[in-house]
């Protein structure tokens, strides 16, 4: 956990507030985001973007990795957090040769031009999207005729292990339980996001990793992405809660530590024009 606190104006237990939060501690607690990115990006059909938006941009790990590849002239990173939206201005806000641009709203009513970029990367975001409908809408909005989308995002079937102990865990944690059957979804739904909003889909597809890590690591995970769920750990019920949770993800565990299965969600899709 960060030694100093942010002073920030965002209340903890939003998911904006709550990732501005754990915004400093973000890219240490999930670095398998950073590999997934790079995987989503090169997926992306060859070809010039020259403008790139970045929803959910967090600390930026899939601008980076558009820009590594694509060159782009433009980035535009959206993010409703603004200890994220420091952590991207602070990585790609240095980097030479492309003009960066931040804007702090939620994907549905983010205020950037119609039509206007070539490419729209959304990385380990959606899921927190609480309307996906209007979100793949709005995407589609911000791209030029023929630009591309490319998603990432939590893919249904995973995390049973931790859904297990924590609906074993008293008192019952029931936004944090419910919260996995909302955020986890799957192909079939990922398709009728994309062809709602009038994309053609490329590709959408999963893959399901299963990962030996020792507990403490799995908890600062879901301590960094679900603060705004999962609550202040400073807080005494939040903390024996959680003691309780590290308890029975311990007897559980085995030689190799705790066992858990990820599941990524992938799509692609181009506008039609
Ligand atoms: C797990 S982080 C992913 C960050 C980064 N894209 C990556 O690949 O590492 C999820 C990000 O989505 C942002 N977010 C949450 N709700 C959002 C919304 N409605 N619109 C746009 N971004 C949102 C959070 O603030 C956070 O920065």
């Amino acid at each position: 956990m960060g030694d100093n606190p942010r002073m920030s104006t965002q209340r903890r237990d939003t998911i904006a507030g709550g990732f501005t939060e754990t915004a400093s501690d973000y890219e240490g607690a999930v670095r398998y985001n950073l590999e997934g990115a790079q995987r989503m990006v090169l997926s992306i059909p060859p070809g010039r973007y020259d403008d790139v938006l970045d929803v959910g941009c967090g600390s930026g790990w899939a601008a980076q990795a558009v820009i590594d590849r694509f060159h782009p002239a433009r980035v535009t990173g959206v993010d409703p957090s603004e200890g994220m939206l420091e952590q991207f201005q602070a990585k790609v806000g240095s980097i030479e040769c492309v003009e960066v641009s931040l804007v702090q709203a939620g994907v549905e009513d983010m205020p950037v031009e119609p039509e206007s970029f070539d490419l729209v990367v959304c990385s380990m975001a959606y899921h927190w999207f609480q309307r996906r409908w209007d979100a793949a809408e709005a995407m589609a909005r911000a791209m030029r005729p023929g630009g591309v989308v490319a998603i990432l995002c939590s893919g249904k079937g995973g995390e049973q292990a931790y859904r297990d102990v924590i609906a074993d865990v008293e008192p019952i944690n029931y936004a944090w339980l419910g919260a996995f059957d909302g955020n986890l979804r799957d192909i079939g739904e990922m398709e009728g996001y994309l062809v709602g909003a009038g994309l053609e889909p490329i590709d959408i597809w999963m893959e399901r990793r299963v990962r030996h890590v020792p507990v403490e690591q799995y908890m600062e995970r879901m301590r960094v992405v679900a603060g705004h769920i999962i609550g202040d750990p400073s807080d005494p019920d939040v903390a024996a809660w959680l003691g309780r949770v590290e308890q029975k993800m311990r007897e559980r565990s085995g030689p190799r530590g705790w066992t858990y299965d990820f599941v990524k969600l992938y799509a692609v899709a181009r506008k039609p024009g």
